[in-house]
């Protein structure tokens, strides 16, 4: 079942690819290296993310989830609540991303960058984070939160602290993933209530920045 599922995400995935490399233009690594000027301000050169900038790490991400955060922003399926300002702030950047094949180009250029070592711990109670993330997020963040394409699930390893709490708390109170287009965000939106205290959320998120 899982095999299955992973043979037919990895389909998906060599299709959009092969969309890119025969269209009128192949994904462009140049092209994007060039379109990632912008973003590495607030994203880092290394696109490891700068916690002090509100910008999470991009590199570690796959391609299909980069591309559909860079279309939801465009297209304010993401950052469009009046609550979510930095979602906003996004939106504007993501704009500026809009030549034909420009997204998949710098995303490209993304994905072709080494995963990011993790970021600082904290304490927490490490088997309550353990067994918390295990039961109530691993089967679709992956072991570890290293992410699972077939899941449509994003890495959470590697992430700062700050950008963990933020969007498990947008999920919560339906700031992101409450567009009817957002198919993958209304999935974790309902997973956002799964975890029932303040301390568990905390050892979660303990966990996440260990891994
Ligand atoms: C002015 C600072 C800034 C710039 C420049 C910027 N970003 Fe962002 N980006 C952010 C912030 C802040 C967030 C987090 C938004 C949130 O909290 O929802 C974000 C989030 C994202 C996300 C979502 C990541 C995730 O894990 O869901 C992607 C993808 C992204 N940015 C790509 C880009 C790309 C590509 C560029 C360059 C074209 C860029 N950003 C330029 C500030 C910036
Ligand atoms: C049913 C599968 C599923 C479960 C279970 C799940 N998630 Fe998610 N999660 C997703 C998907 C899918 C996304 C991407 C949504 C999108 O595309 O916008 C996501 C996104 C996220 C993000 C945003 C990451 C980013 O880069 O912006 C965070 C944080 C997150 N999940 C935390 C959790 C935590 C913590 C748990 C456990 C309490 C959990 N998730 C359980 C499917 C799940």
């Amino acid at each position: 079942m899982i095999r299955s599922k992973q043979v037919f995400s990895l389909v998906v995935f060599l299709f959009a690819m092969s969309g890119i490399t025969t269209g009128s233009r192949g994904a462009d690594l140049e092209l994007g290296k060039a379109l990632y000027g912008t973003c590495a301000g607030c994203h880092g050169e290394d696109a490891a993310g700068i916690a002090a900038m509100n910008a999470p790490a991009l590199a570690g991400q796959d391609f299909a989830y980069l591309v559909r955060q860079l279309e939801h922003f465009k297209t304010g399926v993401r950052g469009e609540d009046a609550r979510d300002v930095l979602g906003t702030q996004m939106q504007g950047m993501a704009d500026t991303v809009a030549d034909d094949g420009a997204v998949e180009n710098v995303v490209a250029y993304i994905t072709s960058l080494p995963i990011p070592a993790s970021s600082r711990t904290i304490e927490y109670d490490k088997r309550n984070g353990a067994v918390q993330y295990n039961a109530s997020c691993g089967a679709c963040h992956g072991p570890g939160g290293k992410g699972n394409v077939s899941m449509n699930a994003p890495r959470l390893a590697g992430l700062d602290e700050a950008y963990l709490r933020r969007q498990y708390a947008n999920f919560a109170q339906g700031i992101r993933g409450s567009h009817p287009d957002d198919r993958y965000g209304r999935q974790m939106q309902m997973m956002a209530t799964m975890l029932s205290t303040d301390k568990d959320v905390d050892d979660v998120i303990g966990y996440l920045l260990s891994q």
